[in-house]
This record gives C-alpha cells, structure tokens and sequence, in this order.
C-alpha cells in the first residue's frame, strides 16, 4: 500500500517536472489546430492567386510582369494613381477595355486596350491582383457583383 502510494507520489512528481521543464507541449495540439486554421486562404488572397494567371495571359505583355507597363505606350500598374484613385473605372477598362487620354502619375497616354472578353469572375480576380501586386495595396475586395454592376 505505501508502495503504490509512493509510486503515485513520484509518477506526480515527474509528470508535474515534465510540465514545468516543457509546457508548451501539453498545449502544441490545440496551436498545430490554430496555425493550420490561420494558413486557410482568405478570399481575397483566393481570387489574388486566380487573377494572377489571368494577368498572365491578358495582360502581362504590355503591362508586362513588373507591372511598370513600358514607359511609352503602355502605361504602369504598379503606383498607378489612375488605378487607385479611379477604382470603378480602372475595373470598367478591365472588363470593356480603355482608350483615348488619360494621364497616369503625370504622364500622358493615348492608346487603345482591346477587351479581353473575361467573364466577371476574372475581371473581379484580375483586379484584385493588380490592385494587391508589386507596391499596390487594396484592403476593399473587387467583387463579381461589382463587376457585374458595370454597364458599357
Ligand atoms: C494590348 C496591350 C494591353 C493589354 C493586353 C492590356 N492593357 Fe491595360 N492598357 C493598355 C493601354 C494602351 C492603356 C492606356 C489606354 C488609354 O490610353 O486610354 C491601358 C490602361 C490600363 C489601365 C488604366 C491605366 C493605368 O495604367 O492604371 C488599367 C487599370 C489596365 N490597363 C489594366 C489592364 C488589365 C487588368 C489587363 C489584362 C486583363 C490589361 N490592362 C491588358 C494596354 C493593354
């Protein structure tokens, strides 16, 4: 009996020296489950990941893989202030394509870029990469009903 007793005494004894020496360890399930929950996409980084290849191949070879478009005709994406302070237009040029002036970070353009024919998904998920791409930042998601919403 006092045998046990002191076998419980040192079992305690151990576990609670294993706790102290390590207490993360007791506790790593439940944060392997939190750190795997938190690698899930958003939708946001979903649709920047499709749009990706779509600029691939829509856009890429003029606006080229840099974003910096190429200095004459083709007019940058990356620090546009045309694409950032002209969201809905800047979609509507994705969707139905853009001509005639424009001036972007200063500097003129007078070019014509032909629609792509994309479907709203992939205008919405262009969108959201080119407005989250090289120095662009966009917390406000472009969505399919925005697209949608956009007439001729
Ligand atoms: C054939 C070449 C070409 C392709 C392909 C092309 N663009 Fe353009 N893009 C242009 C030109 C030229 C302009 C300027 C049009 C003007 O002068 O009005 C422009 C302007 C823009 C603008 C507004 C101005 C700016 O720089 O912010 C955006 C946004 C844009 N393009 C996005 C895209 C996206 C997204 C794609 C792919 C779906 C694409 N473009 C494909 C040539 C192209």
């Amino acid at each position: 009996m006092l045998f046990t007793k002191i076998n419980i005494g040192v079992s305690l004894l151990l576990l609670g020296g294993l706790y102290l020496s390590n207490p993360t360890s007791f506790t790593n399930s439940e944060n392997e489950y939190l750190s795997i929950k938190e690698q899930q996409p958003t939708p946001l980084q979903k649709s920047i990941a499709r749009g990706k290849e779509v600029y691939t191949d829509f856009c890429i070879q003029c606006h080229m893989a840099t974003g910096n478009g190429n200095g004459t005709t083709f007019p940058p994406l990356d620090g546009s202030d045309w694409l950032k302070n002209k969201r809905t237009q800047s979609i509507h040029a994705a969707k139905y394509g853009q001509k005639g002036e424009i001036i972007v970070n200063g500097k003129k353009f007078n070019g014509i870029m032909p629609p792509a024919g994309l479907s709203d998904e992939e205008v919405a998920d262009v969108m959201n990469y080119v407005m989250n791409s090289w120095s662009n930042k966009t917390k406000k998601m472009v969505t399919i009903k925005e697209v949608a919403l956009l007439k001729p």
